[in-house]
């Protein structure tokens, strides 16, 4: 009798404590419930997961609820560099998917930067350039310069010395040393690494001596007045169409140059060395190896009625008809400061149609071209 006691009161007890169990874990359960849907409430709002368990439990969770898709705040929040104090700074601030972001973006504005600075300095450079840039003081001349999409932020100590040594304006500026001309010529040379049709060669980039373009072909005889000279197969059709027409237009045109090997470089810089003197080598002939001929891009262009090409009406007519064929006029009276060469009436280059004509257009040199869209 008593053992049976004993066993319905243990069994009534094990009855209670499963019962508690089962109580608390509906508590669990709904409490969970309702922190999954808090979650998903920050969440909702373009926060990540691990953002929005930080904001659950944040001071400002009122704040970042108010702002939405906002991937910047959601970075800052996300990572071990959040401020408090900048929280409504970084609600203003672009995003880019950098390791240093945020802790860039502290350092700058803790200098006294405002959010529309910071937005500036972001996009003219990767993450690297940013960390370099925000370890300096504040920097003077920042909209000047960074005004231009262009601008380098790694180039900012030598866009300070240009300006100031030459007095050029801030656009000229940015554009000269993103160029290189603010070093020496030749010696400071960087190597041409894309050997397009778009290929910039000048006295700042250079080509090696092994450098042989692939698809050279030879000039056909109608063009060449007698001489044998190669180019580029997609130049020399582009030059056979435009030469065709210009021919129904009572205009004769001729080839004078076109490909010249690094080897071919160095016999006609001594050449003119010889007869015309150092001086006018440095003003007309390009170095081996600087020399856009070395490309198999490049042509002189002569006229059949006269020898001298600038009096011709063909040399008129190329002024301004070659961009349709996607040739330009390379070195220009007006450009000598940019291309480093005195004016060549002669001399044009095949850049394709697209990019001529945005140059011819826009009234600009492919180093200016070079610079606003294929210096990355
Ligand atoms: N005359 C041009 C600059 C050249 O030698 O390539
Ligand atoms: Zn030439």
């Amino acid at each position: 009798m008593k053992t049976k006691k004993v066993k319905l009161k243990l069994k009534s007890n094990v009855v209670n404590v499963l019962k508690i169990i089962g109580v608390i874990l509906i508590i669990l359960l709904i409490i969970f419930i309702y922190y999954r849907k808090q979650i998903s409430n920050i969440t909702e709002l373009g926060y990540s997961e691990v953002a929005a368990k930080k904001i659950l439990f944040d001071d400002n969770k009122e704040y970042f609820m108010t702002v939405k898709e906002n991937k910047t705040l959601n970075a800052a929040i996300e990572g071990d560099n959040y401020k408090e104090k900048y929280i409504k700074n970084y609600a203003q601030i672009d995003y880019y998917d950098y390791k240093n972001l945020i802790k860039n973006v502290n350092t700058l504005l803790s200098k006294g930067y405002s959010n529309g600075d910071v937005n500036i300095i972001l996009a003219h450079g990767n993450d690297e350039d940013i960390t370099e840039f925000a370890k300096r003081e504040r920097v003077r001349y920042l909209e000047e310069f960074f005004e231009f999409p262009y601008a380098k932020l790694k180039n900012y100590d030598r866009y300070l010395a240009y300006t100031d040594e030459t007095g050029e304006d801030e656009k000229t500026t940015v554009i000269h040393v993103n160029l290189n001309m603010d070093k020496t010529e030749y010696d400071d040379a960087v190597s041409v690494n894309n050997f397009g049709y778009d290929m910039l060669v000048n006295k700042f980039h250079a080509l090696s001596e092994m450098f042989e373009p692939t698809d050279l072909i030879t000039v056909p005889e109608a063009y060449s007045g007698g001489e044998t000279y190669q180019a580029n197969r997609t130049a020399i059709a582009a030059l056979s169409q435009m030469f065709e027409v210009a021919k129904t237009e009572g205009l004769e045109m001729k080839v004078n140059s076109a490909y010249r090997s690094y080897a071919d470089q160095i016999e006609i810089q001594e050449y003119y060395r010889k007869w015309y003197g150092d001086n006018y080598v440095k003003n007309y002939v390009a170095r081996p190896g600087f020399s856009e001929h070395q490309t198999g891009l490049a042509f002189d262009i002569g006229s059949t009625s006269t020898n001298v090409f600038a009096n011709s009406k063909e040399y008129v007519w190329m002024q301004e008809n070659a961009y349709k064929y996607g040739f330009i006029l390379r070195f220009s009276k007006k450009n000598e400061v940019i291309t480093g060469y005195r004016s060549e009436p002669w001399h044009y280059r095949y850049v394709g149609k697209d990019i001529a004509e945005y140059i011819y257009t826009h009234k600009i040199t492919l180093e200016e071209y070079y610079v606003m869209f294929l210096d990355k």
